[in-house]
């Protein structure tokens, strides 16, 4: 336990469910942080979270702001009300805040998330992914700085469900986050349906999305939601490759050209041990404390968000602005097959909306019951 002193910065749990448990953690474990208060609408998870923790909570994330001072607040919640907890939380006076993905379903939501935070000079970090691990982040410097060669080519293995926020946002990374000019786009249902996946409310789904996104640098990135058996990316440049079998974990692997030699093919490049973990299949194990360990990439966004409050320094792991992008290069490759013609970004439509799946939208109690959420709750935690 920190003493008052130690704690810089007071973190304000909005959803300690399920994922907000351990994302909490995370935060509690930091020298310099510590779970100051929670607010949850579900009396269950807010019991639970406040002995789990020892702190104050509230129904409300309204009472919470307006009985404690916050410094970094953190909505772990069903997408639906992320953008309302996202922006009371900045204009709540917070310094930072980590929202789980999806981000929102809209793209008006989205900028008024991210413009609220920026006119405010609030950090935003959004999603527990692999594009903010370490390994990535040494990996887009990589490619940025000709370790490759001139990047030329991104391939997209990827249904780019929950708005892009895996496939599309990496392969924004890999291209240094470089405009999109335009996209061509398909996907694999009806595209005028707004679900991908079918709701009561909704007749189809639009599935897979995916196309040709031309970034104003040159690079051209090829997404495919075709049935292949791994969901990947392969940034390929005049004199290497970057690839991962994966969009969730961990496993890239460089290739390189050795000498300075004609590079005619793959032949031509050599595999590069040492630069990058291997992908684990371990589960996650508890610490002394028997709380479950919360991962590399929610270390390092606790990591990085506290570096930007100290040194002012912008974040590394992926943003609130860079899941908006995502999203609206999303919804432009689903516009593009509406349309049947190419579509330029940005896009002017603000009002689209493109919903991620049924359990990430609603509240997962609602949609398995009680029994099934009592046992996710005990996870957190060794029995
Ligand atoms: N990055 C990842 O790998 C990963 C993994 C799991 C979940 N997630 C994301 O994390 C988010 C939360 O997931 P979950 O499984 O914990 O969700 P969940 O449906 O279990 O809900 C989380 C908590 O939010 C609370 N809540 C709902 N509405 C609220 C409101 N208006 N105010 C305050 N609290 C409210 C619920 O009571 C619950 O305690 C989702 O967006 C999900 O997509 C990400």
């Amino acid at each position: 336990m920190k003493s008052s002193l130690e704690v810089k910065y007071r973190v304000g749990v909005i959803g300690c469910g399920r994922a907000g448990t351990g994302r909490a953690r995370a935060f509690d474990l930091h020298p310099l942080c510590a779970v100051a208060a929670i607010a949850d609408t579900d009396a269950d998870n807010l019991a639970l979270g406040c002995e789990r923790f020892g702190v104050p909570g509230y129904n409300t994330w309204e009472e919470m702001f307006a009985s404690e001072e916050i410094d970094i607040a953190m909505p772990v919640l069903p997408v639906r009300p992320n953008a309302d907890a996202v922006v009371a939380s900045a204009e709540a006076g917070v310094k930072a805040i980590f929202c789980e993905k999806p981000f929102t379903n809209s793209l008006a939501d989205a900028d008024r998330m991210v413009e609220t935070c920026s006119s405010r000079e609030v950090h935003i970090a959004s999603g527990v992914m692999v594009s903010s691990h370490p390994d990535y982040q040494k990996a887009y410097e990589l490619a940025a700085s000709g370790e490759i060669g001139e990047v030329r080519r991104i391939n997209l293995y990827e249904n780019n469900a929950q708005g892009g926020c895996h496939g599309l946002n990496l392969a924004r990374k890999f291209a240094a986050k470089t405009p999109v000019e335009t996209v061509t786009g398909r996907v694999e249902g009806d595209p005028f349906s707004d679900y991908e996946e079918p709701y009561e409310e909704g007749d189809t789904g639009f599935g897979g999305v995916g196309g040709t996104i031309r970034f104003a640098n040159g690079i051209e990135c090829f997404s495919s939601f075709g049935d292949v058996p791994w969901r990947g990316i392969e940034v390929v440049g005049t004199r290497g490759v970057i690839y991962n079998r994966n969009n969730t974990s961990l496993g890239l692997t460089l290739l390189k050209a050795e000498g300075e030699g004609p590079v005619k093919g793959v032949q031509d490049l050599t595999v590069v041990e040492g630069v990058f973990e291997e992908h684990s299949e371990e589960p996650r194990g508890f610490d002394d404390e028997g709380w479950m360990d919360p991962g590399p990439n929610m270390r390092e966004i606790v990591r990085a968000l506290v570096e930007a409050l100290e040194a002012g320094v912008e974040l590394p792991v992926t943003t609130g602005d860079d899941l908006r992008h995502a999203l609206e290069i999303a919804l432009a490759l689903r516009e593009s097959h509406r349309r049947g013609s190419d579509v330029s970004l940005p896009l002017e439509d603000r009002s689209l909306v493109m919903y991620p799946q049924k359990m990430r939208w609603y509240y997962k109690k609602d949609l398995h019951g009680k029994e099934w959420y009592a046992e996710q709750m005990a996870k957190a935690r060794r029995a």
